[in-house]
């Protein structure tokens, strides 16, 4: 299965808060679950990812080589003025759909220009959220039917088996794929997490909720086959562990 990523730069994260003329009413989370409901319908995986910081973008659009088949990408602000993210647009050569939410070409003067434009595959701009969700649309249709995307090449490559270190290999390459999906879920659990401790805070309800937590252990165990039960209960309280740990330092600051 293909991977897009949502990738929202400065000021994103503050969607609700933001001038709504130009960028509407709903939240970043909104935005993001649009595109993961989307993703759902076009049959390719999402992942999301929102930064401040113009060296954590580039970082991420580096280490999206290989594992990511399409961007779509609001730079915010960065778009106007970021010669090293257009950089590493140039050269991850992972088709990236430019997007923003307002019309920055019947704004201010300065929101004219994009740096950007020149190394993505096309602009789409002032549509709001839709704008994300016609990109992908697009990235699907047009820009990722490839067959050497990276995905498309993993999946159809013949297994070599023909010595145990050619096997070995091949099963060491799958559980790869499968840890890639691993923690592409853990991050959308975590954001969740994020969201109930925020509500949680608001409303002064409590971090733990036992009889929650036992219910939850109990799913997971008859979710796997017999032999895997109380691996995977161990794994489940593990994540509620580091689930609880999250919601306390949220809570903290
Ligand atoms: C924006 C437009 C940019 O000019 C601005 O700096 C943003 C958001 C948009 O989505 O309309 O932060 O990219």
């Amino acid at each position: 299965m293909k991977t897009i990523l949502i990738m929202n730069g400065p000021n994103l994260s503050m969607l609700g808060k933001r001038d709504p003329k130009h960028y509407g009413s709903g939240t970043l989370s909104d935005l993001e679950n649009a595109c993961i409901n989307k993703g759902i319908e076009l049959g390719v995986k999402v992942q999301c990812f929102q930064s401040e910081s113009e060296s954590a973008i580039i970082r991420k659009l580096h280490t999206s080589m290989g594992v990511i088949d399409g961007i779509v990408l609001n730079a915010g602000a960065y778009t106007h003025y970021s010669i090293a993210i257009r950089d590493a647009i140039e050269l991850i050569r992972i088709p990236v759909i430019e997007v923003h939410l307002s019309d920055i070409h019947n704004r201010e003067d300065f929101r004219n220009t994009s740096v950007i434009e020149a190394v993505c595959v096309e602009q789409v701009c002032g549509m709001g959220v839709k704008g994300y969700l016609v990109a992908m649309e697009k990235l699907v249709g047009k820009y990722m039917t490839d067959d050497s995307s990276v995905n498309a090449l993993s999946d159809a490559a013949v297994p070599d088996t023909s010595t145990p270190e050619a096997l070995l290999g091949e099963e060491r390459k799958a559980l790869n794929e499968i840890d890639k999906e691993i923690f592409v879920l853990f991050e959308r659990r975590m954001k969740h997490i994020d969201r109930i401790a925020k509500i949680k805070a608001e409303a002064g309800m409590p971090t733990q909720v036992p009889s929650r937590e036992a219910e939850i252990l109990e799913r997971v165990g008859n979710s796997v086959e017999e032999q895997y039960s109380s691996a995977a209960q161990a794994l489940m309280q593990e994540l509620l562990r580091l689930s609880r740990e999250r919601q306390n330092e949220i809570n903290k600051g």
